[in-house]
């Protein structure tokens, strides 16, 4: 495999070697000194038309770790505000040489669009409402390291699915590798077709949370909701919200997950958040060594072919 655009182009064998490439790649994050040689002469391209920050500095973190030049393109004062597209935008990085480019954009399929034009791997960061599927790969390391397994677990995904790029890609992914999810929102905050995506469906948050091993609880975007689709935060945060009082009803084992950034008072409290079941900033710090696997298997054409 080439590119990473979607959680569900991953076969269970793709994501595992992944997540256990993760595995030995953190060894080398607990070291002193970081950084490995592996990716040196290579070039990265960050390549960011919406904010980021967890995205954006763990890859560049990773580059750095594997030792590749890194090259930072932010749409803020770039040549974008002048007009210019995205097709020439990508060629003019190209022109310097990049092995990957790792895009975010809000458009949902840019990713998609890119791999066409340009001749290095291109990484989806975060495509509109579309996918985040390296955010699913760092939510499975996570899941796994704390419950030890992914193949069986209850993982209730809760909260904005219609705008979330993370519920769709957890869900590809959490399903090709042997996990049950259940979104738990609203009707107004649930897609077209839901019926069709791998996982069940709730509306019930209540009676969800004692049967989940995971919650990841997703930020409500409001700069992506042109309408009303729901009363108002209050009524939001009372129904779906995590609160002290809900956090209660799961198990003593169970996790707290969110992908950042984070409301906190609306989806989540900030007890809840900084719990120590919630993976809140583990999942950053995994992050990094995901974004590293990811980087290392593309560049060396071990995803979905021989391991080199
Ligand atoms: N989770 C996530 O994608 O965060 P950022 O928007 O900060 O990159």
């Amino acid at each position: 495999m080439k590119h990473l655009i979607s959680a569900g182009d991953l076969s269970r064998d793709d994501a595992l070697l992944i997540l256990d490439t993760a595995e030995e790649l953190a060894r080398v994050s607990e070291r002193s000194i970081k950084k490995l040689p592996t990716l040196r002469g290579r070039t990265v391209v960050n390549l960011f038309f919406e904010d980021s920050t967890r995205t954006r500095i763990s890859f560049e973190a990773a580059a750095k770790r594997l030792s590749a030049d890194v090259i930072n393109f932010s749409a803020k004062g770039s040549s974008v505000s002048k007009g210019e597209s995205l097709k020439d935008t990508a060629l003019t990085l190209e022109a310097m040489g990049a092995d990957a480019v790792v895009i975010r954009h809000s458009a949902s399929g840019a990713p998609h669009r890119l791999a066409t034009w340009v001749r290095g791997s291109v990484v989806n960061a975060g495509d509109g409402t579309h996918e985040h599927p390296t955010q699913a790969l760092l939510d499975a390391f996570s899941m796994r390291r704390r419950m030890g397994r992914l193949e069986g677990l209850k993982v209730a995904v809760v909260g904005d699915i219609l705008h979330s790029r993370v519920a769709r890609s957890n869900v590809l992914l959490l399903a090709s590798l042997g996990a049950e999810v259940t979104l738990v929102a609203p009707p107004t905050l649930l897609p077209v077709a839901v019926e069709n995506w791998p996982c069940l469906v709730s509306y019930d948050l209540d009676a969800v949370l004692p049967k989940s091993d995971v919650v990841m609880m997703l930020r409500v975007q409001l700069e992506r909701q042109n309408a009303a689709f729901f009363p108002s935060a209050r009524e939001y945060s009372r129904r779906y919200g995590l609160d002290r009082d809900r956090f209660a009803k799961l198990h003593d084992d169970a996790i707290v997950m969110h992908p950042g950034p984070m409301n906190r008072g609306m989806e989540i409290s900030a007890e809840v958040a900084d719990s120590p079941r919630s993976t809140i900033v583990e999942q950053v710090a995994n992050g990094v060594t995901v974004r590293m696997a990811v980087l290392y298997l593309l560049l060396g054409g071990a995803i979905g072919g021989e391991v080199q």
